[in-house]
């Protein structure tokens, strides 16, 4: 039968186990034969057990649970030529040319790396005597679909990334429990959330959860947002309000690119409005727990469609994606969607605020 891989790679996220589980099952009903390799990149470059066989049962009872059952990690190894040449050794062990990858977009063109470089590791494999030609020619290429796991929701092109809907529900509890200990003591709090370079949770965490202020990487304050923000939060307690909140994403910054902490905020505060607010950082409470029902069906529909797009590729296919876009299940050209995420994280990077608004939105 077809054998293929799937690995986990980067950040875990809610809802990786649902489309490991998709995945394996969906191969095994069109009589692949999937493989888990464990801990990302890390267990295709050990090998061993490293790599393991897997059954319909293998994935029974995991739809619900948060995290990774196969294991994530982010291989330093696996960017050096040798551990990318012990990746295809191992791999090809087990016949194995066929893979999905779930990660958010580093492993996805780490991945895309090790596809482009597959047939030159294959060669040096066959003159270092690790394969034999026959090997060699029966897998000339390493084919691979990719679904985008992580919680920043930061895929240009796909609606929503595996976990982030279940990042947000959390972050929208903790949101809820701290506003009623703000509200009994008249308290501001400033909560940090994860989102690296994407400010999607801190934005919609801020929308859904009602508060006052919020400061994401893409859109940074103008200067003289210390004024603004403080004139807005006492507006908001002359008006009756007991309890205020400021979201902060984690990767946030001023239009110097210094980064503004939720420490910042707090500062600000005490010096001009005479406040002591409070920090809560959420961490990596956003990242656990189970997968929110929208993130288990998405991730079934993802798994189901990379599975079938993998055994039925061929040495022609292009890399490609499979996301959820304008409520449909795609499939996104692999590099081109990498590009667009760069382009964007690079406008970002230069202060060109609308430049990346502009090229996230048409992509
Ligand atoms: O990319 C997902 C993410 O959760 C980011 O939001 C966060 O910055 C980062 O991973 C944290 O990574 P680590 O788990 O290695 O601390």
């Amino acid at each position: 039968p077809v054998r293929i891989g799937v690995l986990t790679s980067g950040g875990d996220a809610q809802g990786m186990n649902a489309a490991v589980r998709a995945v394996v099952r969906t191969a095994l009903r069109m009589g692949a034969q999937p493989y888990a390799v464990m801990e990302g990149w890390s267990g295709a470059v050990a090998g061993g057990d490293g790599i393991r066989k897997l059954e319909w049962d293998s994935v029974g009872s995991i739809l619900h649970r948060g995290g990774t059952i196969i294991g994530t990690a982010r291989s330093a190894e696996f960017r050096e030529r040798a551990g990318q040449l012990a990746a295809c050794r191992n791999l090809l062990e087990h016949d194995i040319d066929r893979l999905v990858v779930i990660g958010g977009d580093g492993s996805l063109t780490g991945t895309n790396e090790f596809r482009k470089n597959w047939p030159s590791l294959v060669a040096e494999l066959v003159e270092r005597g690790d394969i034999t030609e026959q090997t060699a020619a029966a897998h000339p290429v390493l084919m691979v679909t990719g679904l985008v796991g992580s919680i920043d929701n930061d895929l240009v092109g796909a609606d929503m990334t595996i976990g982030a809907d279940s990042a947000l529900h959390r972050i929208l509890e903790a949101i809820d429990d701290i506003s009623s200990t703000a509200a009994s003591h008249q308290r501001t709090f400033i909560v940090e959330v994860m989102g690296r370079h994407c400010g999607y949770l801190a934005l919609m965490a801020a929308v859904a959860g009602g508060c006052d202020y919020v400061l994401v990487p893409e859109l940074p304050p103008a200067e003289g947002w210390e004024e603004d923000m403080c004139r807005k939060l006492a507006k908001g307690r002359e008006a009756g309000r007991r309890e205020s909140m400021v979201i902060v994403a984690e990767g946030a910054t001023d239009r110097s690119g210094n980064p503004i902490t939720a420490d910042d905020v707090k500062r600000v505060m005490a010096e001009r409005l005479g406040e002591e607010a409070r920090v809560t950082i959420l961490g990596h409470v956003q990242r656990g727990g189970k997968p929110s029902a929208y993130d288990r069906w998405m991730s079934t529909l993802l798994g189901c469609t990379a599975a079938r797009e993998v055994v039925l590729a061929t040495a022609e296919s292009e890399p490609v994606i499979i996301a959820e876009r304008h409520n449909r299940i795609r499939r996104l050209p692999m590099m081109e969607q990498i590009r667009a995420t760069r382009a964007v994280k690079d406008l970002v990077a230069a202060g060109d605020y609308r430049g990346a608004v502009a090229a996230r939105g048409s992509s």
